[in-house]
């Protein structure tokens, strides 16, 4: 597994233009200031994408999409292409997110048609698993998980040199203020990590995998001690710049 840290800020569907501008005139300072070792992402709605490029072009911070579809042009009303990402200076794209599972039906082999396409227009994906509350009180979390990142690698053997971050977001954390315990994390992280390493043909190297669910600059401590957990992404807590400036500067004790 690579050893930088990685967080990435999911705004989600939240924040215009005037909040973009408030939040790096508060942000940046603070990143200056505090010269973050680990490395930083931010993934504005779309609409944001070629003012973000403009304030964050020439720092060591980069910034993606939310979505991508995975057909390259034409008539596809709404959707936005790996080559309209490309132009907004974008490095990563999300990925089979849970709200996108859930509100847009996004299946499985949605999701790796998705990610086929970043890869083919070297985009780093950050492709998203994780369990409802309903299938952890079943029992079913590895096999959801199972299901959930075999499309994943299936794919990924067609780019065996490509980098790639999982994100494990268990649902019942996101947005509910309780996030997974640190023996839950490294249950699944570790499982999830195995998934990748039985191929003989993956790099390890390649592989970043983060938690997502309720992080905050309290629980990041603990949670990175975990040396399954390679950064986190972030939601709520990314939308307050002192919180996030926070998070970004936890060092792995
Ligand atoms: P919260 O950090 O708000 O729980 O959201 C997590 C998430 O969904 C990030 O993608």
């Amino acid at each position: 597994m690579a050893n930088n840290l990685l967080f990435i800020a999911n705004w989600k569907m939240n924040m215009v233009y005037a909040d973009l501008i408030s939040y790096f005139n508060i942000f940046l300072p603070l990143f200056k200031q505090t010269k973050p070792i680990n490395d930083v992402v931010f993934l504005p709605p779309s609409t944001l994408l070629f003012s973000i490029k403009v304030i964050l072009e020439g720092t060591d911070i980069k910034w993606g999409a939310q979505n991508i579809y995975f057909e390259n042009q034409g008539a596809f009303t709404g959707e936005i292409s790996a080559l309209m990402i490309k132009d907004t200076g974008s490095t990563y794209v999300l990925i089979g997110h849970s709200e996108r599972r859930k509100y847009f039906k996004e299946s499985s082999p949605i999701i790796a048609n998705k990610l086929h396409k970043a890869f083919s227009e070297n985009i780093i994906p950050i492709v998203c698993v994780g369990e409802t509350q309903e299938e952890r009180a079943s029992g079913k979390t590895f096999s959801v998980l199972t299901n959930q990142i075999k499309p994943i690698i299936k794919t990924c053997q067609n780019f065996i040199n490509k980098e790639i971050v999982v994100a494990y977001e268990p649902v019942w954390a996101i947005g509910t203020g309780v996030n997974a315990t640190i023996e839950e994390i490294k249950e699944s992280h570790s499982f999830i990590l195995s998934q990748f390493l039985k191929q003989s043909w993956i790099d390890g190297r390649n592989i970043k995998i983060v938690y997502g669910g309720s992080v905050d600059s309290k629980n990041t401590p603990a949670i990175l001690s975990l040396d399954v957990v390679s950064g986190c992404l972030v939601g709520g807590a990314s939308l307050k710049p002192e919180e996030f400036i926070k998070i970004v500067n936890t060092v792995r004790s």
